[in-house]
């Protein structure tokens, strides 16, 4: 087990967990999260959600938290050779892919919200909102347009390069000069701002603000408030684990990729704790009291749920918010800065944490330099990212947040919840888990790991892939008792409807122009799925050419 001398590590303890807390913290907590609950019925969708981060989000930081660990022993910084080192047959590895390219994937896209928000944060400074209608601002941003297939804005791309400069010119710093640094400046003063704005919000009232309609504790209570009535829908479930999954950045290898830099007897159970705790606090809290509450006060609560249905936020974030915040007077500019500042800062210590698996890769099998392997990162993002930037979202966007932002998540955490529980084992993995632990983790967890969490994760899968456009529930009621089942028709955002292009359907009356846009949709989104397979083949090949090196040089793993 030796130790190569010029092995990255983080550099403090209070470094790792901001860095931790930045990787999770991103745009999940302050635009996916509102979005979610307010489908998903508010006070409703939280108590699944907090069983879920139960049940799934804690078992999970801590199982990825003690793998990376592991395999950094070894030498190993990305998924592959982490799953390689506790799984010892040949397909882990390739497993271990998927912590490279759903990555890759996700930044393609994620890196161009984040150009959005700088954007969004000098245009408001300026107190461009003023003036300008942030629909017409985001049309001109990102070129997109009904029914058109090309969606190119010259500045938009500018703005979108520059991004992605500023994040290969931080990775290019390394671990502790470059992430850690960006992660203990950004994180403090996107909690300052997120509670700026949420304090602000909370002085709404009808009373002193003629715009308003209702208090903003409609908002609130509309978030807080338990409900149970939703508690037997397996979509609100599944909407809730899905949640948890992204927002914790779990099932992505970015969190083992984190915590492969750790000492071999550094604490897992309460740094992992303490980063989950953290982001669950940015998000419940934080992210629970600005968007909604807000958007609730000046649009009262059906408008709201109106625009997220089909949405994700990003509509309430992007097109109302920096309206809202004009009947904030003087204010606003500022108000729409610290708005676009903090989304920022959240998404720019979430997009590093997409490229550090990549570049720990590169480092580890093809001894790059970093500045090498932060170039080659680029060179890989950018025939994604170009299409991402140059087309309507409904087709490239829209499709990597599917695979890889939503279902490639649910497939990792089944294969490493077996991995860790029944491969490697779950009393070797308790214990490893729990060497140099400062958290006494209880043992009901041992439980959890070996059974709730694996059965939880592969009915999520089963589920999510076989999914009625009726719903399980009304099949279920229909074996016990005895009533007619609905005819099986896929769900749109079910795995297989997807496939199926079931969540493009064309509207009774369509114009031949819609027709015609519909039918270039479903072309494009082929063409997107096989360039999404291209670059999991790339990977797997780049790992088998490593895997071959390594076994000829003598240094596969012990
Ligand atoms: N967890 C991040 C968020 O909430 C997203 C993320 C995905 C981060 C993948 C790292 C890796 O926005």
């Amino acid at each position: 087990m030796s130790e190569s001398p010029k092995r990255e590590q983080w550099a403090s303890r209070i470094g790792l967990v901001l860095a931790m807390a930045g990787n999770a913290v991103g745009l999940g907590n302050f635009l996916r999260f509102p979005a979610q609950a307010a489908k998903n019925g508010g006070g409703a969708f939280l108590i699944p959600y907090i069983v879920a981060f139960i049940v799934l989000g804690l078992p999970l930081m801590w199982i990825e938290w003690t793998m990376g660990r592991f395999g950094g022993q070894y030498g190993h910084h990305s998924t592959p050779g982490i799953f390689d080192s506790m799984g010892r047959r040949k397909f882990w590895k390739y497993f271990g892919v998927f912590g490279l390219w759903a990555n890759l994937i996700i930044a393609a896209y994620y890196l161009y919200i984040e150009s959005w928000c700088m954007a969004y944060a000098g245009f408001s400074l300026m107190n461009g909102f003023a003036e300008t209608a942030p629909k017409e601002f985001f049309a001109k941003l990102t070129g997109d347009t009904p029914n058109q297939i090309w969606a190119i804005s010259t500045w938009g791309m500018i703005i979108f390069g520059v991004c992605i400069a500023i994040n290969i010119g931080i990775l290019s710093r390394g671990l502790a000069k470059g992430i850690e640094i960006v992660s203990k400046i950004g994180m403090p003063l996107l909690i300052v701002f997120a509670a700026i704005l949420a304090i602000r919000g909370l002085m709404i009232s009808p009373a002193t603000d003629s715009h308003a309609v209702e208090s903003p504790m409609v908002g609130l209570n509309f978030v807080w408030e338990p409900k149970f009535d939703s508690l037997t829908n397996p979509a609100v479930w599944l909407a809730a684990a899905g949640q948890i999954f992204f927002t914790l950045s779990i099932g992505m290898g970015s969190m083992h990729c984190y915590s492969s830099y750790l000492r071999k007897d550094d604490d897992v159970t309460l740094n992992g704790a303490s980063g989950a705790w953290t982001n669950e606090l940015c998000e419940v809290v934080l992210g629970g009291t600005i968007l909604l509450p807000i958007a609730v006060a000046y649009l009262g609560l059906t408008k709201v749920q109106e625009m997220v249905a089909g949405g994700s936020g990003f509509g309430l974030g992007f097109m109302v918010f920096p309206k809202l915040f004009n009947y904030w007077g003087s204010f606003a500019p500022l108000a729409g800065f610290l708005w676009f500042g903090l989304l920022f800062f959240a998404a720019i210590t979430s997009s590093l944490a997409m490229g550090q698996p990549i570049m720990a890769f590169l480092q580890d099998e093809f001894k790059f330099s970093r500045e090498k392997s932060a170039l080659a990162f680029g060179a890989m993002l950018l025939p994604l990212a170009l299409p991402v930037a140059m087309l309507h979202s409904a087709s490239f966007f829209d499709e990597f947040d599917y695979w890889a932002g939503t279902f490639s998540l649910v497939v990792m955490a089944v294969g490493e919840a077996v991995l860790f529980a029944w491969i490697y084992g779950v009393d070797r993995g308790w214990n490893e888990m729990m060497r140099g632990a400062d958290l006494k983790v209880p043992r009901a967890f041992y439980w959890i790991m070996k059974y709730v969490t694996p059965t939880f994760l592969i009915l999520i899968l089963v589920t999510s892939i076989f999914k009625p456009q009726a719903g399980w529930e009304k099949y279920v009621a229909s074996v016990t008792s005895g009533t007619e089942a609905p005819q099986w028709e896929w769900a749109s955002d079910g795995m297989i409807g997807k496939l199926l292009h079931k969540d493009l359907p064309l509207k009774e009356g369509a114009t031949p122009e819609e027709v015609a846009f519909n039918q270039t949709l479903k072309v494009v989104r082929t063409v997107d799925r096989g360039a999404m397979l291209a670059a999991f083949a790339g990977f797997a090949i780049l790992v088998s050419i490593a895997w071959r090196k390594r076994e000829a040089e003598g240094r596969n793993t012990p």
